[in-house]
Formats: structure tokens, sequence, C-alpha cells
């Protein structure tokens, strides 16, 4: 059955219309800042909204796989990938906006932070374990790593347990918002516990 101009598929529909809403907090806070309505303090605002999206997609990644363990879903897997470049590509933004609008590009200034205030140490580092994460997710470095490419790719735990760590001490952020992504990271991760285990069973 063809749906609408040649498309087979409600999965090759729902590609690039996955895209695109991915891209609706980017162009939302462009026409924020556009139209002046970045409220009083526009660089706290910039900085903090791509942030909570950069957190919001790391766990909707996480969670693709916990929804086919649950209830057998297996629509969402192809758009890992995309789920997960977009995870970084907001974080990315997030951390441009924190050097250029706070720190001016104040190199002394960010050596300083990184090294001192445990919240941007948190940040900094699952920054840095996302960058071969975002750089291996072809399917090129998936055959050329092989099994080794999963076991890299498992550092997606740690970096969500740091990403949520660097949202919970900052402290600024409503401790109810704090205390929801806590126990999503939380939830998604107990998933992952259980299924290891299940499997270990299994081999055993
Ligand atoms: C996985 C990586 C990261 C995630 C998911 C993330 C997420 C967030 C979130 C959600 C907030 C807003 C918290 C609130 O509403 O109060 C925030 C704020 C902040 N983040 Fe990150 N962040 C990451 C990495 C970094 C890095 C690498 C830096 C290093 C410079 C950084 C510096 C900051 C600063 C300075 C703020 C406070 C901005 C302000 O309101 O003045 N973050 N981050």
């Amino acid at each position: 059955m063809v749906l609408i101009g040649g498309v087979k598929s409600w999965r090759e529909l729902l590609k690039p219309m996955l895209f695109i809403s991915s891209a609706i907090p980017l162009v939302w806070i462009i026409y924020q800042g556009v139209y002046d309505q970045l409220g009083a303090d526009p660089a706290k605002s910039i900085a903090d909204y791509l942030g909570m999206w950069g957190l919001r997609f790391l766990l909707i990644t996480l969670a693709v796989t916990s929804l086919r363990v649950w209830f057998g879903w297996r629509w969402q897997l192809p758009f890992r990938r995309m789920l997960g470049l977009y995870a970084f590509f907001y974080i990315l933004l997030h951390l441009l906006a924190v050097v250029t609008f706070i720190m001016g590009w104040r190199i002394d200034i960010l050596v300083k932070e990184v090294t001192e205030r445990p919240f941007i140490i948190v940040g900094m580092l699952a920054f840095v374990l996302l960058i071969p994460l975002a750089v291996t997710s072809t399917q090129k470095w998936q055959r050329r790593l092989g099994r080794r490419w999963k076991k890299l790719h498992q550092l997606i735990y740690p970096i969500a347990i740091l990403a949520v760590l660097h949202l919970v001490f900052l402290i600024r952020a409503s401790y109810l918002e704090a205390f929801i992504y806590v126990c999503t990271v939380t939830l998604l991760l107990m998933q992952r516990v259980v299924s290891a285990n299940k499997g270990r069973k299994k081999v055993v």
C-alpha cells in the first residue's frame, strides 16, 4: 500500500516527522530570542533550556530499549541513533551557550569552573564521554568495532547518571523536577540490570 507521495510504510513517514519535531525545541528558543521573550536573563534561559532538552533526549534514547523490553514495541528501535544524536546536539549547544553567553569565552573561567565546581565537573565528564558515542554512532563504526561497539555504547549508562547528577548538584532546579528525572533514570537503569541478570541466568 502506498501512503503519501510514494511512501510505503509508516516508518518511512515517521522518520522525517520525528527528525523535524525533534528540532522544534531549537526553533522555539530561536523564535523566543528573536521576539525578545527570553525573560530577564536570556543567557541563563537559553543555557538551561538547551540543557533540559539535551537531558530529555538522553532519557528518551535510553527509553527506546526499555519500551521494547516492557511492552514488546519495536517500531521505535530504528530511531534510537537519531534520538541519541539529537541528545548530543542539544548538549553541545548547551555547552556552547554556557561558554559563550555565561563565560564569554574566558578560558580561565572555564578551567576554574571545570576544576572547582562539582556540577560542572560531572557535566563536563558526561559531555566528554558522549563524544565517542556520537562519533561511532554510524553503521560503518558499528561494523568496524564489532562486539566492542556494544561495550563502548554502554557508556550511555554512566553518562545518564552524570547528567542527572549535574541537574541535582545545581539544586536551583525545582526539587520535584529533579526528583522526576532521578526516578526516570533509576527506572531505565533498573530495567537494564534486571535484563542483564535474566540473560546471565539463561546462560547458566
Ligand atoms: C550531558 C551533559 C549535560 C547535560 C545533560 C546538562 C544539562 C543541564 C541542565 C538540564 C541544566 C539546567 C538546570 C536548571 O534548570 O537549573 C544545566 C545548567 C547548566 N549547565 Fe549543563 N548539562 C550538561 C553539560 C554541561 C557542561 C559540559 C557544562 C560546562 C560548562 C555545563 C554547564 C552548565 C551551567 C553553567 C549551567 C547553569 C546555567 C545557568 O543557569 O546559569 N553543562 N545543564
